[in-house]
């Protein structure tokens, strides 16, 4: 049996599972989309959101990209925003990043190229204010502050989007949330509490950048 052929048992055998556990699950399933939270995080395989909240996969509507980026004319992560927002309602976006993010190690060593230096270009302009901060620092701390500061700017983004904007303005009840996943723990860690107004997001924005 080939790999994916394996692959395709298992899921067949989920499936048969959770039906003899819960008949109508899928049935149920295919009715209703309507998670509370969109998840912002990094394509690290070892960071999936379900899993690490200990939540069914239903409630987590998730984007995810390397270094959990929120670029303003990516028009895949604008349209999960709108969508999340707009259409399923949901009540908080988490963006969050990760220690021992192979993006961001990858930028602090200067190892990029094609596309992916492309896509972080933007971590390598964070990069230099943080190089100037900790010149003693070890590999590790500098990067886990890159991290961090990755994680204060994409949520600054996803302040600044159209959607998120638009949704304060209208009184809609939403919060934006930074987060740091330690895989060394299995900890989560908030850094910067529920961020739910334009003032709260421009006071942020201020004192960090
Ligand atoms: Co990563």
């Amino acid at each position: 049996m080939s790999e994916l052929s394996e692959l395709l048992s298992r899921n067949f055998a989920w499936a048969e599972k959770i039906k003899s556990r819960t008949p109508n699950f899928f049935k149920n399933l295919s009715k209703r989309h309507k998670p509370k939270y969109l998840w912002i995080g990094c394509s690290d395989s070892r960071t999936a959101p379900d899993r690490l909240l200990d939540l069914p996969s239903e409630e987590i509507f998730v984007h995810r990209n390397i270094a959990n980026m929120v670029h303003s004319d990516d028009a895949s992560c604008m349209s999960v925003i709108q969508y999340a927002v707009d259409h399923l309602r949901v009540d908080h976006i988490v963006v969050c990043g990760h220690s021992c993010c192979g993006g961001v190690r990858a930028v602090l060593e200067d190892q990029t190229s094609g596309p992916i230096d492309q896509w972080l270009r933007p971590l390598s302009v964070l990069k230099t204010s943080i190089s100037e901060r900790l010149q003693q620092a070890s590999v590790d701390e500098r990067s886990l502050a890159l991290t961090e500061l990755n994680v204060v700017k994409q949520v600054t983004n996803v302040c600044g989007s159209t959607t998120v904007k638009t949704a304060w303005e209208q009184g809609k009840k939403l919060s934006v949330h930074g987060w740091l996943f330690d895989i060394r723990t299995g900890i989560l860690r908030d850094l910067l509490g529920e961020i739910n107004s334009a003032e709260m997001a421009a006071s942020i924005h201020k004192q960090y950048f």
